[in-house]
C-alpha cells in the first residue's frame, strides 16, 4: 500500500493550448478510497494515466509513497488499472485471463492459482474461470477485469469507470461490492468516474475536476454542504441546485420580488450581483395564500418516494429550470399556483463574477 501525491503535476500534450492537467495538488492517504469526477474531457483519465506511468509529466510531480514516480518505470510503479475500455484476451479463459500479469511476472503456478481462487471467490466468478470472455456477459467482463488487477495484489489501485458497462441495478450492488472490496483489501485507490451518484456513495473523498483544472476536494458530505463554486454546486447532487442571479441590498437577497436575509459571509462579493444556490429538497410546497412568493407547478414528475415539481416564479424570467424535490405525499399536480418556501438556514451564495462561495 503507499500514499499517492500530486504535487503540482502538470500535462500539456505537443500541440495543445493549454495544460490537459493543470497544477494539480492532491493528497491519497494510504488505504484511501479517492473518486475523481467530471465531466467528458475534464482530464480524469489522464490523471490515472500520469499516476500509472503511461503519460509523462511537463511540470510537477508524483509521489508514489515517498518516491517520485518520475523516477519509475512504469513496471516499476506497483499500480494496477483497469481501464476504461479494457479488452480481455479472448482467446484465454477467464482463469487465464487472471493469471497473465503474474505468469508474466515468473510467479509460481500454485500462487498464481491461489491468488486467482481468492480473487475470483470475491467477485463471485468461481463458475466461470474455465469459460472464453465471449461466453460472459458485459457485467460478468467486467468483473473479471478487475480480477486481473486485485490478483496482482498492488500498493494501488487505479479504475477508470469501471461500472459504465453495467446495467443501472447490477451498477448499484457492483458499487457495494466495490466499496467493500476496497475496505477489505485496505489497498489505496483512485476511481474515476463522471457520475457523482456513484463518487458520492462509495468515496472517502472526492476530487471534482473541470477542464483540468482541481475544483475542489472533499468529504461527501463537505462537498454537498459547502461547495466551493458554482461548478460543483450544480455538479454534486441529484437533482442539480437551483442556480438564479439575486442582488445584495443591505441585510437581505433580492431574487426579483424576493427577499431572503443574507447569510454570514465569510469573503467579500466582487459586486452587488450573486448566484444564489438552493437545493430542490429544502424547499416546501404550501397554499397560495401562506406565502408571498407564488409558483406555478409546470410539469410534475413522480420518482416513487417523491416528487420532482418543475417550478415557474411569479414575477421571475430566466429561472432556467426550477426544479423542487417534495415528498410524494404532497399534492401538487401539474398547473398548481402554489406558495414556496425555502428553508434559508441551507442557502448557497456565490460571487457574481468569480463563482466562488462567499458564505
Ligand atoms: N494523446 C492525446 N493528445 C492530445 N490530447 C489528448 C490526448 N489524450 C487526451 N487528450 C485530451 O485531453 C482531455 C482530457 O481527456 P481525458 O481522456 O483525460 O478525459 P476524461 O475526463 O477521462 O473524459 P471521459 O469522461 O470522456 O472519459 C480531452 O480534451 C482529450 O481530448
Ligand atoms: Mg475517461
Amino acid at each position: 500500500m503507499a500514499a499517492i501525491t500530486f504535487d503540482k503535476a502538470t500535462l500539456q500534450y505537443p500541440g495543445n493550448p493549454r495544460p490537459t492537467i493543470n497544477n494539480m495538488d492532491l493528497e491519497i492517504r494510504d488505504g484511501e478510497f479517492v473518486a475523481v469526477v467530471g465531466p467528458s474531457g475534464s482530464g480524469k483519465s489522464t490523471t490515472l494515466r500520469m499516476v500509472a506511468g503511461l503519460e509523462k509529466l511537463t511540470g510537477g510531480e508524483i509521489f508514489i509513497g515517498d518516491v517520485p514516480a518520475s523516477t519509475l518505470a512504469p513496471s516499476k510503479r506497483d499500480v494496477a488499472m483497469v481501464f476504461q475500455s479494457y479488452a480481455l484476451y479472448p482467446h484465454m479463459t477467464v482463469a487465464e485471463n487472471m493469471a497473465f500479469a503474474l505468469k508474466m511476472q515468473n510467479i509460481k503456478k500454485d500462487e498464481q492459482d491461489r491468488r486467482v481462487a481468492e480473487a475470483s471467490r470475491l467477485l463471485d466468478l468461481d463458475q466461470y474461470l474455465e469459460r472464453y470472455p465471449k461466453a460472459l456477459s458485459g457485467g460478468q467482463r467486467q468483473r473479471v477485469a478487475m480480477g486481473r488487477a486485485i490478483v496482482r495484489d498492488p500498493q494501488v489501485f487505479l479504475l477508470d469507470e469501471p461500472l459504465s458497462n453495467l446495467d443501472a441495478k447490477l451498477r448499484v450492488s457492483t458499487r457495494a461490492e466495490i466499496s467493500q472490496l476496497q475496505r477489505r483489501l485496505n489497498t489505496t485507490m483512485l476511481y474515476v468516474t463522471h457520475d457523482q451518484t456513484e463518487a458520492m456513495t462509495m468515496a472517502d473523498r472526492i476530487a471534482v475536476l473541470e477542464g483540468g483544472n482541481m475544483q475542489q476536494v472533499g468529504t461527501p458530505e463537505e462537498l454537498y454542504m459547502q461547495p466551493a463554486n458554482a461548478f460543483v454546486a450544480t455538479f454534486i447532487g441529484t437533482p442539480s441546485m437551483n442556480l438564479v442571479t439575486g442582488t445584495i441590498e443591505g441585510d437581505q437577497i433580492a431574487i426579483g420580488h424576493i427577499h431572503l436575509p443574507l447569510p454570514v459571509l465569510k469573503s467579500q462579493p466582487t459586486a452587488d450581483r450573486v448566484l444564489v444556490g438552493m437545493r430542490p429538497e429544502n424547499f416546501r410546497l404550501v397554499s397560495a395564500e401562506e406565502s408571498s412568493a407564488k409558483a406555478r407547478a409546470e410539469y410534475v414528475e413522480n420518482f416513487g418516494a417523491d416528487k420532482y415539481v418543475h417550478l415557474s416564479i411569479d414575477g421571475l424570467n430566466d429561472l432556467g429550470d426550477f426544479l423542487i424535490r417534495v415528498p410524494n405525499t404532497t399534492k401538487v399536480m401539474q398547473g398548481d399556483v402554489l406558495g414556496i418556501e425555502f428553508d434559508t438556514k441551507y442557502i448557497h451564495l456565490f460571487d457574481g463574477e468569480t463563482k466562488e462561495r462567499l458564505n
